[in-house]
């Protein structure tokens, strides 16, 4: 040494509380590096408690992207490969713009995909083990309105929910299905083999975690039917709780900066993006998924 002390430079990452349901925004921390264990542990300590966590002017790389979301699981990968970066499979490309740069017209089948996001859902509750959460990053973002993504906490919508509702879902199940969520969107039906790897499933509607906590668990959009129930009836009970449980006090409604990152929890919380013009806003996202973990209680 030269006579000057080493420099050791600690940092401390802020946390911010963004809504009294969910949501908090977290300072202080480099997506683009390696993680200290301890920051990891802050960090998934704050996912666990808030739901949805936002990291501003993040500005990463899809290598980067995939590497910060390993440090938090095992990542999906999407079961149609046509909307993932081919070199990064875990990279999920939710965009209406093309490669070249230019708008995609109104009836590309992307941009048809990227407006089911318009409605509340929780992401790949067609899976046995849905996912336990997302990491979002905002790369071209909508400006001057519309966009914005709103996460609704399932956890508090089911605490606080008047007992005659509680006592009507109790003990139902849902059935997701991802093939009758696209035939229903006007999407193109997908071939037998990749139908095949996503067969409907069920999932109760009062979830239980770990923790011993409950949350209620639904996804609009993928919801086929309560297992025993006309579809009718099913979309009634659907959407009297998606209407309870997206009451203002248990929304979060996060506007995008270009390169924020989102994380989110999709065991306890649901969300939807606000309509936008996509015939002249562009919005350019990549997600990763992190696997569920299979729990049986
Ligand atoms: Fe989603």
């Amino acid at each position: 040494m030269d006579g000057y002390a080493q420099k050791v430079v600690v940092m401390a990452i802020s946390i911010k509380e963004l809504h009294s349901s969910l949501g908090a925004e977290i300072g202080g921390v480099d997506l683009s590096i390696p993680l200290a264990p301890d920051v990891k542990q802050e960090i998934d300590t704050a996912w666990q408690r808030y739901g949805v966590l936002v990291f501003r002017n993040q500005e990463v790389t899809d290598a980067e992207h995939v590497k910060f979301s390993r440090c938090f699981g095992e990542l999906e990968v999407l079961p149609e490969t046509e909307r993932t970066d081919s070199s990064l499979p875990e990279i999920f490309i939710l965009s209406n713009v093309d490669s070249a740069g230019e708008i995609l017209p109104e009836e590309n089948e992307a941009v048809v995909f990227n407006s089911l996001t318009w409605a509340w859902h929780t992401d790949s509750c067609y899976r046995k083990v849905p996912s336990k959460g997302a990491i979002l990053h905002g790369i071209e973002v909508v400006k001057g309105g519309g966009g914005e993504t709103r996460f609704a906490n399932l956890r508090r919508a089911l605490e606080e929910m008047p007992v005659v509702l509680r006592d009507r879902v109790e003990g139902l199940k849902g059935q997701h299905s991802w093939a009758w969520m696209r035939s229903h969107r006007n999407l193109p039906e997908m071939n037998p083999a990749e139908a095949a790897k996503v067969p409907p499933v069920q999932h109760k509607l009062i979830r239980k975690h770990l923790d011993g906590s409950e949350s209620l668990y639904i996804s609009p959009i993928y919801m086929q039917r309560i297992v025993g129930w006309s579809e009718e009836a099913t979309r009634d009970l659907v959407d009297e709780l998606t209407g309870w449980a997206t009451q203002e006090r248990y929304v979060y409604e996060h506007s995008w900066e270009e390169h924020d990152v989102l994380m989110w929890d999709n065991t306890w919380t649901m969300h939807m993006v606000m309509p936008y013009d996509s015939s002249s806003q562009r919005r350019v996202m990549h997600r990763t998924a992190i696997a569920g973990i299979d729990q049986v209680i």
